[in-house]
């Protein structure tokens, strides 16, 4: 069971509003008793933050407003002693603009460590392609005093770093090392499939009003990213045995073995798949409601997609995305039980959960009256784009509301004291004023909370009686046909166990005929387990009022 720290809106202990080490230090019992195994930092080295820390300018520093290197010794060592591992987030597509590479890049545009990046000519005064960054506007950038112009994939500030010279790959897997011996427990790795690039760099057809094409045809085109990962495999990840999950998005189709099967690039990979249902044509203003039906048959083909082949890595929301609660639920289930519902169909679903923090409280997305509010780079660019595209102001607000990171970086809320118990002063980005309802300390007093709910569900997973079926069962899609129902069973081909997960997501009672004598109900998502238990006996069926969720032994 994982679990995904933001860290500069985790815990804030000394007072400046910015989350850091020792505040995460000082959570890892609760994380422990919720269940987790394994704690992924959002990363933590010294950057600019123009892209809150995914802007590295030391890889070998830990940035000052989290805290020192000792305090991360001491980190590691805290989690060590409560058996936890501890994975760091591997951002090598791109660095900082102010990284010394970088720096010295710029010095001396024909120099060695120019070549550690894309410095490519411009054509009769533009850029070499049309390329737009996935933050917006164009993805080269002049370098100043010549006629080349530089790769940024995302932001300006994040130049793309060159994967074809050996000598960036051995800088970067030394950097990787340096890491792994500290005792790290392996990596989250970021939008790494981005860091193979066609040398030729071939414009594309123009996708959107400002005549350019999105960078994503490139990565979509160009083959060869696997020999690149398997280079870095080998030299680094492989030698520690560690543990990686990667983000990677675009990957071409019958991939999935080579990336995340036995031997595969990964240990795993993010699934995004209902994630990406929700990306517009163009950008946020083009978003599409998802009915409910698409977006559990998204999820169940991409289960199966992956059995036999490996395990991809759940999730339901992460700093990229909205709040799961706020996006996957229907309006009538946007409560504690829905939330509870989402919680069950998600982490027993086969692969490896990741909660993002926030989650395990039902924490929501949060409205704002103004972009000024907004701090992310991504959420300014899109709302830009609504406007340009003839959104009026508040259609264009909605579009953020909806979809910008900013909702799930929103500060933990703690307890309901000043500033969700996050920190002493003004946090860096304003709480989300639902914290008085919804926060840890008021659901750790609660039996039926969200937070309880979710101690439920992973303490079932990693039963000893059910861990092999949760880990290593088959997953089977079940009551396809049934109205507002998202159920599967779980079959252990290793000791017979079948388990099935049920949840009604409509607004309506739904039964399920049940195929068999003797089934057992595990769990309840609205404390239920014994009147299902003697529906069960009676009738052999199970009825699931609106937003029910039930786990039972088949
Ligand atoms: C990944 C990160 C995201 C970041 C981007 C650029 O998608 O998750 O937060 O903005 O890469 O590093
Ligand atoms: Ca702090």
């Amino acid at each position: 069971m994982a679990y995904q720290i933001y860290p500069k809106s985790f815990m804030d202990t000394n007072g400046d509003g910015i989350g850091d080490l020792r505040g995460i230090i000082s959570k890892l019992d609760y994380l422990k008793e919720l269940g987790i195994d394994i704690i992924w930092l959002s990363p933590i080295y010294q950057s600019p933050f123009v892209d809150q820390g995914y802007d590295i300018s030391d890889y070998y520093k830990i940035a000052e407003e989290f805290g020192t290197m000792e305090e991360f010794d001491e980190l590691l060592e805290e989690a060590k002693k409560r058996n936890m591992y501890l994975v760091m987030d591997l951002v090598v597509n791109h660095c900082s603009d102010q990284h010394e590479w970088f720096q010295k890049a710029l010095a001396d545009p024909e120099g060695e460590y120019a070549d550690y990046f894309y410095f490519v000519k411009g054509k009769n005064g533009n850029p070499p392609s049309n390329y737009r960054s996935y933050f917006g506007g164009s993805a080269w950038e002049p370098v100043p005093g010549t006629d080349k112009y530089y790769l940024h994939m995302f932001a300006k500030e994040q130049p793309d770093l060159n994967w074809e010279n050996p000598k960036l790959r051995r800088e970067i897997y030394k950097m990787i090392n340096w890491w792994l011996d500290k005792g790290l427990a392996g990596f989250r790795i970021d939008a790494i499939i981005n860091i193979k690039k066609d040398p030729a760099f071939p414009s594309f057809e123009p996708d959107g009003p400002d005549g350019l094409a999105s960078c994503v045809k490139m990565v979509e085109e160009v083959q060869g990213v696997g020999a690149l990962l398997e280079d870095m495999k080998r030299e680094t990840f492989e030698r520690y045995d560690a543990f990686t999950v990667a983000e990677v998005f675009n990957m071409k189709d019958d991939e999935l073995r080579e990336f995340i099967g036995e031997d595969g690039h990964f240990s795993t990979m993010f699934d995004f798949s209902a994630h990406e249902l929700f990306q517009g044509q163009n950008g946020w203003y083009g978003c599409r409601p998802i009915e409910f039906r698409e977006w559990r048959d998204t999820i169940f083909a991409s289960q199966e997609e992956a059995q036999g082949i490996g395990f991809k890595a759940n999730i339901i929301e992460n700093h990229d995305e909205p709040r799961g609660a706020s996006r996957f639920l229907p309006e009538h289930a946007r409560n504690e039980k829905g939330k509870k519902a989402l919680a069950a169909t998600s982490v027993l679903l086969r692969g490896i959960p990741f909660i993002y923090q926030g989650q395990e409280i039902g924490m929501t997305n949060c409205r704002r009256e103004d972009i000024s509010e907004y701090d992310d780079i991504s959420t300014k660019d899109q709302y830009r784009e609504a406007l340009n595209a003839g959104c009026t102001k508040e259609e264009a607000l909605q579009c953020c509301y909806e979809n910008s990171r900013d909702n799930a970086r929103t500060p933990m809320q703690w307890s309901a004291d000043a500033n969700a118990g996050f920190s002493d002063s003004a946090p860096w980005l304003a709480v989300n004023p639902n914290y008085t309802e919804i926060n840890v300390e008021e659901q750790q007093k609660r039996p039926d909370s969200v937070l309880s709910f979710y101690k439920k569900l992973i303490a079932l997973r990693k039963s000893p009686v059910y861990r092999e079926t949760f880990t290593y069962g088959r997953f089977v899609p079940a009551y396809e046909e049934a109205d507002d129902i998202f159920a599967y069973r779980r079959v252990s081909e290793e000791n017979g166990q079948e388990i099935l997960v049920a949840a009604n997501y409509g607004t309506k009672p739904r039964t399920l005929k049940l195929d068999r004598e003797g089934a057992r109900a595990l769990l309840s998502n609205d404390g239920k387990e014994k009147s299902l238990q003697i529906q069960i006996e009676r009738e052999r069926a199970v009825t699931l009022d609106s937003c029910e969720a039930a786990v039972l032994l088949l």
